[in-house]
This record gives structure tokens, C-alpha cells and sequence, in this order.
């Protein structure tokens, strides 16, 4: 089967899942969470080199201060309860987004975490958190205009290939298949510049159900997928 290299996840659905059991949002991200720690152990076992995962947009500060709350205590309780068990397992956790802008707390478990697992290989996990499309395309926008005022950058140089090399991660390749859960067939702001030519894949399934049998279907689904780039050769 043709394995995508690079996998990104839209994972939405928690509170719809956590709702539907009477339960508070909160328990929708935990379990959330739990898929993360499954979907990459499911994603390393097919080969998936790099793992993109939307964990926090730019947009999700508007949610109440008690889930953001939440969500950045389950980031940092993640990343301590998981980051051994990955670490023996060779995952490299790396992040795209502002993340000067995150809770203390959650920023120093954040960066620690990528310092102590730079050396690793056998898959990037590459967590979006206070990640936006728009702004990572207005950020680019603005280290180019403040490298052509100092006169590192001819204005007239930059193509699409100087632009790319200023965005979040550029040596990371585009992503090759972008998954939604719980339907909805948006991209909420998600790797707009990367995502030019990359495969969407929407499920109903919702994110803290999403398990093995659901990711091989989102597999199987890229796999029989003709990619032309735009060229119909
Ligand atoms: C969307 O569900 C999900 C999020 C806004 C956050 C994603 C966070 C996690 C999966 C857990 C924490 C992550 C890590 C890396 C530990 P929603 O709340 O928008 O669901 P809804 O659309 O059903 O309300």
C-alpha cells in the first residue's frame, strides 16, 4: 500500500463525543488526547514519517477561559505522562504555531520536550498550537519584509520557494493526506500554504473515536488516489 509520508490531522469532535455521553467537554479532550497517543503509535507502524496533529488554533482562545484552561493542562500533563514512552520509541516532537503566546507552563514542557528529542527519527509528531494558517502566511510576510529593509532580501527574489523557506517548518515536506473528523469539510485556518496539492480525507467518525480500523481506512482511501499536482499528463 501507498503510505502517505506526511499525515496531517484536523481532530475535532471532542466536545460532540463528550456531549453525546453527558459528560463535560473536558472529558472529550482527555479522551482526545488518549487518540493522539494511539494514532501515533498506529501512524509509526505504517511508516508515516511525519504526524501533524491541529491541537490548539489561534481561534480556540475565544472558547471559554475553563476549557483553554483544560486544554493546556492536558498539553502539559501529555507531554510529561508520554514523553519517555516516546522517546524510547524514537519520536521527535516538534511545533508549529506562536508558541511565545502559550501559558508558561505549557510552553516550558513544550520546548523542553522538542530540545530532548531533536536527536530522535523514526517519526515527527509536529503539534499546531496556537497555530493559524493565516497568521504563519502573515508571519513569513513579515520576517521577509524585515529581512528586505535590512538588505539580507531582494524584494524581486521572492518566488513561491523563498517564501516557503520562511513559514513554521520548512524543511518538513507538504503534507501528503490532511484528515478531518466529525464531517465537517473545512480547513479552520489549517496548513493553508502547505495544503495546496494534499489529499482531504473526511470521516463522521469523531476524533476520540478515531482507532486503527479508522485511520486504515483513511489510508486505504490515499492510497488508490491518482495525485497530479495539477499536471494531467
Ligand atoms: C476539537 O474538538 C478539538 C480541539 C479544539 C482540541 C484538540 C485537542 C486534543 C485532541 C487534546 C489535547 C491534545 C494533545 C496533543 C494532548 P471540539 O472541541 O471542537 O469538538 P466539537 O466540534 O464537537 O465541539
Amino acid at each position: 500500500m501507498k503510505i502517505p509520508r506526511h499525515v496531517a490531522i484536523i481532530m475535532d469532535g471532542n466536545g460532540r463525543w463528550a456531549e453525546q455521553r453527558g459528560l463535560p467537554r473536558s472529558a472529550g479532550h482527555r479522551a482526545g488526547a488518549d487518540a493522539v497517543s494511539r494514532g501515533l503509535a498506529i501512524a509509526q507502524e505504517f511508516g508515516v514519517e511525519i504526524l501533524t496533529l491541529y491541537a490548539f488554533s489561534t481561534e480556540n482562545w475565544k472558547r471559554p477561559a475553563a476549557e483553554v484552561g483544560a486544554l493546556m493542562g492536558l498539553l502539559v500533563e501529555f507531554l510529561t505522562a508520554k514523553m519517555p514512552e516516546m522517546h524510547r520509541n524514537g519520536v521527535r516532537l516538534r511545533t508549529v504555531g506562536r508558541s511565545s503566546g502559550l501559558p508558561e507552563a505549557a510552553r516550558t514542557a513544550l520546548l523542553n520536550a522538542v530540545s530532548a528529542s531533536a536527536g530522535n527519527g523514526t517519526i515527527t509528531l509536529n503539534l499546531a498550537l496556537n497555530y493559524g494558517g493565516r497568521a504563519e502566511i502573515a508571519d513569513a510576510a513579515s520576517r521577509i519584509a524585515a529581512d528586505a529593509a535590512a538588505g539580507k532580501l531582494d524584494p524581486g527574489k521572492v518566488d513561491e520557494a523563498v517564501f516557503a523557506k520562511y513559514l513554521y517548518a520548512p524543511d518538513l515536506p507538504d503534507p501528503d493526506l490532511l484528515i478531518r473528523t466529525s464531517g465537517e469539510m473545512r480547513l479552520s485556518n489549517f496548513l493553508l500554504w502547505e495544503s495546496a496539492y494534499t489529499e482531504l480525507y473526511v470521516t463522521d467518525c469523531l476524533w476520540p473515536d478515531f482507532d486503527r480500523a479508522e485511520f486504515e481506512k483513511a489510508l486505504a482511501s490515499y492510497a488508490g488516489r491518482d495525485r497530479r499536482f495539477g499536471n494531467h499528463a
